[in-house]
């Protein structure tokens, strides 16, 4: 079978239109979605491996993208070391044991881990490759960079200001420091065994990096992620990197051991394309334009794509996962565009 158009643009290779993908794109913006989750928890869901297959399958039926991202999430990878989040309705990621201590993280995740723990992932990953090879679409396996997996951990929840972080990076930087290099190698691990069981590309989610200044980004994010990347280097596959709200850093982040920079729509795809012409670039549609209107959104790809259609390497997805209210019907125009570029 030839190469799939999103492994073409991959590797920095020009194609006929750019694939399309979404960040989230299996999720609560689908009717199916919502209907197996009257019947499921998320925990379940995710922990399942016949359920994740069945929901990582789900947009690929509806819009047949051009690439599959296993249905999972960054804060499974706790679970390595003992810790559970639960996923609470209206309050997101929430861990159960609130007193966890900064140095108690540290010293859990120094001493506790049990590699076996995420087998249902791998489970998942080799039963949905062997439905995907029919359809030639290839799989992205994930993680989250350790930094933003250390915010969850340390704030115990989602959060608006992540005071607790801020504080740890000031005052206690060797624990966290003790909790990033655990993390690190825990997701080197983690993608290299996704790797073994068949995901053709990697993509770290960078979510929170941004809270952090130049010098501190590099020191509690960047490295980190550098290590995991260069880690996976000679698995030759692509690797990926999501960093949101970070324009301001594209100078480090395009040095990463990476084929691939995911931007949000604060970032100018084609003169970023300009200065790194080897580095592909993957973007940067506003899900809340996506959400609001579509013509507007449509516009906004029909433009982005123009500006892009002489450039090899370009994938087009969202800046920031769909958000769950998203109509079905703004998803299926901008789809609808992109398929029928030629
Ligand atoms: O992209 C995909 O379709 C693959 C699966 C995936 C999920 N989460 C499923 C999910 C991926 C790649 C993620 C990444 C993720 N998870 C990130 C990084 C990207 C980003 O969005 O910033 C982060 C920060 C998380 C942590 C997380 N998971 C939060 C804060 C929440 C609750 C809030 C929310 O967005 O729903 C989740 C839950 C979650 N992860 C859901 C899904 C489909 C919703 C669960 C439900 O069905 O109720």
């Amino acid at each position: 079978m030839s190469e799939s158009i999103f492994l073409q643009a991959c590797s920095n290779k020009k194609t006929s239109r750019p694939p399309i993908w979404f960040m989230r794109q299996a999720g609560r913006y689908l009717p199916e979605y919502r209907e197996l989750r009257k019947k499921y928890s998320f925990e379940e869901m995710t922990h399942t491996p016949e359920l994740a297959l069945k929901v990582t399958l789900q947009p690929i039926e509806r819009f047949q993208f051009d690439a599959s991202i296993l249905y999972s999430d960054i804060l499974i990878i706790p679970e390595y070391f003992g810790i559970h989040f639960s996923f609470k309705g209206g309050v997101g990621p929430y861990l159960s044991d609130q007193s966890l201590s900064l140095k108690d993280l540290a010293n859990c995740l120094k001493q506790h881990h049990d590699p076996h723990a995420l087998n249902f992932v791998y489970s998942a990953i080799s039963l949905i490759k062997k439905e995907l090879s029919k359809t030639n679409t290839p799989l992205i396996g994930f993680a989250g960079s350790p930094f933003t997996v250390a915010c969850y951990l340390i704030e115990k929840q989602s959060s608006k200001d992540f005071s607790k972080v801020s504080h740890a990076v000031t005052h206690s930087p060797d624990d966290l420091h003790t909790i990033l290099s655990n993390l690190t190698e825990a997701t080197i691990l983690y993608l290299k065994t996704q790797i073994k069981h068949g995901v053709q590309a990697i993509q770290l989610f960078d979510t929170w990096g941004s809270i952090l200044n130049e010098h501190d980004y590099i020191e509690f994010s960047y490295n980190y992620m550098h290590k995991i990347f260069s880690a996976l280097k000679d698995e030759n596959i692509p690797l990926i990197v999501y960093s949101k709200n970070t324009s301001q850093l594209h100078s480090h982040l395009c040095h990463l051991p990476i084929s691939v920079c995911g931007v949000d729509w604060n970032s100018d795809i084609l003169s970023l394309k300009s200065r790194y012409p080897d580095l592909v670039f993957q973007g940067n549609l506003n899900p809340h334009l996506l959400l609001e209107n579509k013509d507007e959104a449509l516009a906004y790809t029909k433009n982005l794509c123009n500006e892009m259609k002489d450039q090899p390497g370009f994938i087009f997805n969202l800046g920031h996962g769909i958000l769950p209210k998203t109509p079905l019907e703004h998803v299926a125009a901008i789809v609808e565009h992109i398929k029928g570029i030629n």
